[in-house]
């Protein structure tokens, strides 16, 4: 795991780095978005590079995390319409290259099947952005959740929840219950993932990902056993990390290894 700590107002263009490498090299890579607060930045420096004419997604192919359950199509904290007015719609994706689970699905749990189906037939995710909700979780991969699981139906966390109230006029009780989401063992096939945390309220969660024991206490800290993961965090983020100065040595003499 390489731990970037970074001011919050670079971590985009670090990442939409790495994003437009992969894409110079493989033009119809597949990309894993994530929905949040998180990602925006990076999805801001990506649509910055498009609308430069420095990089394109046309031939790129995108599977977003996961969705509320019965949101209207359309809904605007749904997190198919919050993807395309934060990245799809400022890109050049080419229409129906960006596809994520159906909540509305008459079947959901064949809905999840299909989706797990569609990312293999697509040759797998080759970077997967990722945030980290404070209690640990990763897409909507709860405490509790199962390493090895995949995309599914969960029941999201009373904590989820308020943290998400924010979108939803603060009202709490407006926030489904329900979301499908990829599993954990769907999100560790990727080939590279990309975690991105800001701000004094990830620090415990950035923490357990990186130093804590790995527990489904912990969802995130799964990752600590794939063998290509970034996390990207802002000081603050990155205040309860015992070894931060070890990883600002690492990230700082960087360029002598590469
Ligand atoms: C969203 C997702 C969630 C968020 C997490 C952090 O698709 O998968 O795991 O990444 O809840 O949300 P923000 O970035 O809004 O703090």
């Amino acid at each position: 795991m390489e731990v970037v700590i970074a001011a919050e107002d670079t971590i985009g263009d670090l990442v939409a780095d790495e994003i437009a490498e992969l894409l110079e090299g493989r033009p119809d890579a597949v990309l894993g978005l994530a929905t949040g607060s998180s990602p925006l930045r990076i999805y801001d420096a990506v649509a910055a590079r498009v609308g430069r004419g420095e990089t394109s997604l046309a031939r790129a192919r995108a599977f977003t995390l996961d969705e509320y359950v019965g949101l209207a199509p359309g809904h605007p904290c749904s997190y198919r319409t919050v993807i395309d007015h934060d990245f799809v719609s400022r890109v050049d994706f080419a229409p129906g290259a960006v596809r994520g689970p159906d909540g509305n699905a008459p079947d959901l749990f064949a809905e999840c099947r299909a989706y797990d189906a569609a990312i293999a037939s697509a040759g797998g995710v080759d970077l997967q952005i990722l945030g980290i909700g404070t209690d640990g979780h990763i897409a909507f991969n709860e405490p509790g959740s199962s390493f090895a699981s995949r995309t599914r139906v969960k029941t999201l966390a009373a904590q989820t929840r308020i943290d998400n109230a924010r979108f939803f006029e603060g009202d709490v009780e407006a926030v489904p219950t329900h979301c499908l989401t990829q599993g954990l063992g769907t999100i560790m096939e990727a080939r590279h993932i990309v975690l991105v945390a800001t701000g004094a309220g990830k620090a415990e969660a950035v923490h357990q990902l990186v130093e804590g024991a790995v527990s489904a206490r912990w969802p995130a800290t799964i990752l600590q056993h794939h063998a290509r993961v970034t996390v990207l965090v802002d000081d603050v983020a990155a205040a309860r990390l015992r070894l931060a100065d070890y990883y600002r040595h690492a990230y700082a003499q960087r360029h002598l290894v590469r």
